[in-house]
């Protein structure tokens, strides 16, 4: 995250003239911007770590209202910026905005679906920018000026924005899946720039690498929990083997995904009624479960979690059909795939998740709630047998 001089650094580069210049690309007229206010700090969290992130409100000459925006830039510290650059994050979400989102949009239009896509809007973007000192930049409306929020990850989802989350991914998991099926697509060719499963298991094994120290002095202080770290080490050999197996897209309910999907990366209306999605750095051609899996783990407090994960699959799967429904595909009866089999893979998908976990687990160490979080996930996959990969 940017300290007070690199702030001062990143809002000077964002000046009236490169605000004129983007809103006028993206309005297709001339803009005068009069102001640029710059929002301090920028967002409420402080967990983000793969970008920089400036808030800007700008003023346009006969223009009734401010317009917001959230300008995110390559992270400052070399050894993240150098992490993001070298997998392509920055591309990747800049890509889903001018690519994706585009072909999705006119998929809902020629379908007259009313499937909104949960995401901000992008006024403009661009990649490794020559001669600049920006290099990629993406710049996208403030969602907090439409009551958007973000929540504490420290006390975690309510079921209810638990749901309306599964809701909202639903739609992109439908869209991309209809879409494919009846153009007939191959969506790893159609976008290349998706987080492919040899680049993506590298990065993944790194965070892995990096995070499971973390966690096994965190866990050597707990002497009841020394199976739990027996069968962590003994995960190790085969994170990599592992990651792959689960990231590949499974058929036929390969489609895109979030992949970065845990509350951090979420926002929430005032009564939590609707959801939206940020963060698409890590969007893949994957399993559906994948996201699923890595909010419960990650975002979903323990009770929930336990109580609740059968109801929540219950839920995402009517919202998955319906929409699919409602574009013309039936996935039980044209795909053959069906709730039961969306459990099954669940399963398989918790693994990816808690290694995910394991990649970010400073985030979860240093407080007890998220500490207690973290211990219970890893102690109710040990004993489902899904740590040792002993049960299917
Ligand atoms: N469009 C937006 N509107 C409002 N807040 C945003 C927006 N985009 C990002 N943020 C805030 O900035 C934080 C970091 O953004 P994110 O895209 O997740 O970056 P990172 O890749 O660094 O995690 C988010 O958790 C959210 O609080
Ligand atoms: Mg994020």
């Amino acid at each position: 995250m940017a300290d007070t001089t690199c702030r001062e650094e990143l809002q000077s580069i964002i000046s009236i003239d490169r605000v004129s210049t983007w809103l006028e690309k993206h309005f297709r007229r001339s803009v005068s911007v009069i102001k640029l206010k710059y929002e301090d700090p920028p967002v409420e969290t402080a967990d983000y770590v793969l970008s920089d992130i400036v808030a800007v409100n700008v003023t346009v000459e006969n223009e009734g209202a401010e317009v917001n925006l959230i300008v995110k830039l390559l992270p400052n510290d070399p050894f993240s910026r150098y992490f993001v650059t070298e997998a392509q994050f920055d591309l990747r979400e800049i890509k889903f905005y001018n690519e994706v989102v585009p072909d999705l949009l006119q998929f809902q239009k020629e379908n007259n679906s009313v499937i909104d896509l949960p995401i901000p809007q992008c006024f403009y973007s661009e990649y490794n920018v020559e001669g600049s000192e920006l290099e990629s930049v993406l710049v996208l409306e403030n969602l907090k000026h439409r009551g958007f929020r973000s929540i504490s990850f420290a006390t975690g989802l309510t079921l209810m924005q638990c749901q309306v989350a599964l809701e909202a991914i639903s739609r992109v998991h439908a869209l991309s899946l209809v879409m494919k099926y009846k153009h007939n697509l191959n969506l790893d060719e159609k976008y290349p720039f998706l987080f492919k499963t040899p680049k993506a298991t590298d990065s993944y094994q790194q965070l892995v690498e990096r995070g499971l120290p973390q966690l096994a002095a965190f866990l050597e202080d707990k002497p009841d929990l020394e199976n739990i770290l027996s069968s962590l080490q003994e995960l190790r050999r085969r994170t990599k083997d592992t990651i792959a197996e689960l990231l590949r897209p499974q058929d036929p309910l390969g489609l895109i995904t979030h992949t970065d999907f845990w509350c951090n990366n979420l926002l929430f209306n005032e009564d939590s009624t609707q959801c939206m999605i940020l963060d698409w750095q890590m969007i893949s051609y994957s399993r559906a479960t994948n996201d699923i899996a890595l909010l419960l783990v990650s975002s979903l407090p323990s009770e929930l979690r336990r109580e609740h994960t059968q109801a929540l699959l219950n839920h995402y799967w009517q919202y998955l059909t319906h929409y699919s429904a409602s574009l013309g595909l039936s996935i039980e009866e044209k795909l053959k795939y069906d709730r039961n089999q969306l459990g099954v893979d669940f399963r398989k998908s918790l693994l990816l998740a808690l290694l995910l976990c394991i990649g970010s687990v400073d985030v979860a160490l240093g407080s007890p709630d998220t500490e207690q979080r973290l211990v219970d996930v890893l102690q109710d996959l040990y004993d489902q047998g899904v740590l040792s990969g002993t049960s299917e």
